[in-house]
C-alpha cells in the first residue's frame, strides 16, 4: 500500500510538472511579441496558431514570458512558401547573458521557388558559437506543418524534425567542453530579411515583389522545468525527481532505432558539418569533434 501510494504521488507529481508546462502553452498565453515588428503578425484562431510576416518594413520576433532549463521544446511550423530567397525563418533558445551567451538554433534558410530550404543549427555555449550543421529537408516544408523539437537535458541536446534525430550535441562539461547546464534559456522566433548571406551564400536577394512572406506556427509546447532561479540548476537536473522525464536513462542516449534515422538524414541530407570544415578553422576544430557524437 505503502509502495502504491508512493507510485500515485509520483504519477501525480509528474502531472503536475507537466502540468505547469502545458498550461499557457498556447501563443495567447506564452509568448510576446518583440517591439517594432511588423504590424500584420498576429496570433490566430484559439491561441495556438501564429504568423510571423516580414516585409520592406519589419521583420518580427517572438519570446517565451518563462524561462527554462532542460525538457523539450516543440513547435510545429509551416514555413514561407514560393520564393523565400534571402528570407530566413528561426526558432531558437537563448539565454540572457551575451557574454556567456547559452543558444540552441534551428534557422530555415529560404531559396528561390523550387530550390530546397536549408535547415540551420548551431549552438553556443558559453559565448562560443560555430558550431553549424546544415541539412536539406527530405520533404517541402512549405506545403504542410512539420514539428520542430529540441530536447535539452543534462546529458545531451537532440534536434528532431518530424520525430527524427538529426543531430546531437553530448554534454562533455567533465572534460572541459562548455555545455549549457548552468542557465535558462528563452524561446524565440523570428522571421527576418539575411539576402546578405543566407541564399546561395548571399547571392540571391530578397525579391519584394513577393512580401509580405509569412511563415506559420502552430502548437508551441514547452514541455520543460520552469527556471525559478538559480536553484533550478540544480532542480532541474535532479534524476531522482520524477516529475523530471528527460533525466531519465531513455533521453541519454539514443536507442538503436533512432542512431538508425540519425544516420539516414546525417548520410543523405547533410549539407555541411563544421567539423570537416579543416579550412574555416585551420584545423584547430573544437573539442567536441573528436568525441564520439551521439
Ligand atoms: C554575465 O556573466 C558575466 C560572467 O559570468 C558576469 O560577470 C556578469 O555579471 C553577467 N551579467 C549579468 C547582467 O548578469
Ligand atoms: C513532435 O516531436 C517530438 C519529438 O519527437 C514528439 O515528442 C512530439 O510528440 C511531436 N509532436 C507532435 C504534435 O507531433
Ligand atoms: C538554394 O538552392 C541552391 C540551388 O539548388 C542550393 O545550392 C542551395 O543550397 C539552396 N539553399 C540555400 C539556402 O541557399
Ligand atoms: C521578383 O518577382 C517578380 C514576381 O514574381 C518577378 O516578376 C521578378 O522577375 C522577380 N525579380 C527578380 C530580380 O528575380
Ligand atoms: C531531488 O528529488 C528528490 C525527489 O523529489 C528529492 O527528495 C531531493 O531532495 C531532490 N534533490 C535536490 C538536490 O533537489
Amino acid at each position: 500500500m505503502a509502495r502504491l501510494g508512493v507510485l500515485l504521488m509520483a504519477v501525480f507529481i509528474s502531472a503536475i510538472a507537466l502540468e505547469q508546462s502545458f498550461v499557457n502553452a498556447k501563443f495567447s498565453k506564452s509568448i510576446f511579441f518583440n517591439s517594432g515588428g511588423n504590424s500584420m503578425s498576429a496570433i490566430l484562431g484559439d491561441g495556438d496558431d501564429l504568423q510571423l510576416v516580414l516585409d520592406r518594413m519589419a521583420g518580427s520576433r517572438i519570446q517565451s514570458k518563462r524561462d527554462f532549463l532542460f525538457g523539450s521544446i516543440e513547435m510545429l511550423i509551416k514555413l514561407v512558401p514560393g520564393n523565400s530567397a534571402g528570407v530566413v525563418t528561426a526558432y531558437y533558445l537563448s539565454s540572457s547573458n551575451w557574454t556567456i551567451h547559452d543558444e540552441i538554433d534551428f534557422e530555415f534558410l529560404g531559396n528561390a521557388s523550387g530550390q530546397p530550404y536549408i535547415i540551420h543549427t548551431n549552438i553556443y555555449t558559453q559565448g562560443i558559437g560555430n558550431k553549424e550543421q546544415q541539412f536539406y529537408p527530405w520533404f517541402d516544408p512549405t506545403d504542410d506543418y512539420h514539428n520542430y523539437t529540441i530536447h535539452w537535458n543534462p546529458t545531451e541536446i537532440v534536434w528532431y524534425v518530424d520525430s527524427l534525430p538529426i543531430r546531437v550535441f553530448r554534454n562533455y562539461e567533465k572534460e572541459g567542453i562548455a555545455y549549457p547546464s548552468q542557465q535558462a534559456m528563452r524561446v524565440y522566433s523570428s522571421l527576418w530579411d539575411a539576402d546578405n548571406w543566407a541564399t546561395c551564400g548571399g547571392l540571391l536577394k530578397t525579391n519584394w515583389t513577393n512580401a509580405p512572406f509569412i511563415a506559420r506556427f502552430r502548437q508551441f509546447r514547452p514541455k520543460a522545468c520552469l527556471w525559478v532561479g538559480p536553484i533550478s540548476t540544480s532542480q532541474c537536473a535532479n534524476n531522482t525527481d520524477p516529475a523530471n522525464w528527460w533525466t531519465s536513462p531513455v533521453y541519454q542516449q539514443l536507442g538503436y532505432a533512432q542512431l538508425g534515422q540519425l544516420k539516414w538524414v546525417q548520410d543523405n541530407y547533410m549539407v555541411y558539418d563544421y567539423c570537416k570544415d579543416f579550412k574555416r578553422f585551420n584545423g584547430q576544430m573544437g573539442p567536441e569533434c573528436s568525441k564520439p557524437q551521439f
